[in-house]
């Protein structure tokens, strides 16, 4: 019996381990397949839409109208940079921490790496690119370039559209106000007093138009 057990052990060579391995990595690799495969063809009941199905949407973008088809996963960041082609809004963490995805949306400031675009269906969206008319950018674009509100800048397009969204509702924020309107947005070159400046100076320049 214990040399049946030794002669086992001294037939299990490295490459049959690797072997063994490589079948249950192939496995592995065909199970998620067939149960993809299994949610597409799952409906609710007979004759409903299947749970994973695209949907057609309408959406204003910067004043423009747009009907697209979007799958069920897609987000409205990954709609507006890689089908739209607004890059202004950032990619940054894509999970809901920075701030650098913000858009308007019917006014109000969303993070877009987190909102489905099947949800944005009949919203009106403001991205960065919306701002600036030809002849002149938005009073809280040029503050930011007056005051050197920005470093390397990658988190300016977040900051400017949180900005837009308080300044819209409240023409004369506090210190405390401003602060709590960008809690959401990060800034890694830390530069939050530059930022602070520039809102109050466009807050002034706006009461004035
Ligand atoms: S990219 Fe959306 S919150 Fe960071
Ligand atoms: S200016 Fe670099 S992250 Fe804010």
């Amino acid at each position: 019996m214990e040399n049946s057990k030794k002669e086992k052990r001294k037939t299990f060579t490295r490459r049959k381990f690797l072997q063994g391995f490589g079948g249950g990595a192939l496995s592995a690799a065909v199970v998620p397949k067939l149960l993809a495969q299994d949610v597409v063809s799952l409906r609710l009941k007979e004759g409903t839409v299947p749970l994973y199905s695209k949907k057609q949407i309408t959406l204003t973008v910067n004043g423009n109208k747009f009907s697209l088809v979007v799958e069920p996963r897609e987000t409205l960041l990954h709609l507006l940079r890689d089908r739209l082609n607004l890059t202004g809004t950032k990619r940054t963490c894509d999970r809901g921490e920075c701030g650098g995805c913000t858009v308007l949306m019917d006014g109000n400031p969303t993070y877009s790496c987190l909102y489905l675009a099947v949800r944005a269906d009949g919203k009106k969206i403001t991205t960065i690119e919306g701002l600036a008319t030809e002849k002149k950018l938005h009073s809280v674009q040029q503050a930011f370039i007056d005051k050197d509100a920005y470093q390397c800048g990658f988190c300016s397009p977040g900051f400017v559209m949180s900005s837009v969204a308080l300044l819209n509702k409240n023409k004369n924020p506090t210190l405390e106000e401003i602060k709590t309107a960008l809690s959401g947005n990060i800034c890694r070159c830390g530069n939050y007093l530059k930022i602070y400046q520039a809102i109050s100076a466009a807050s002034k320049s706006m009461r004035r138009l």
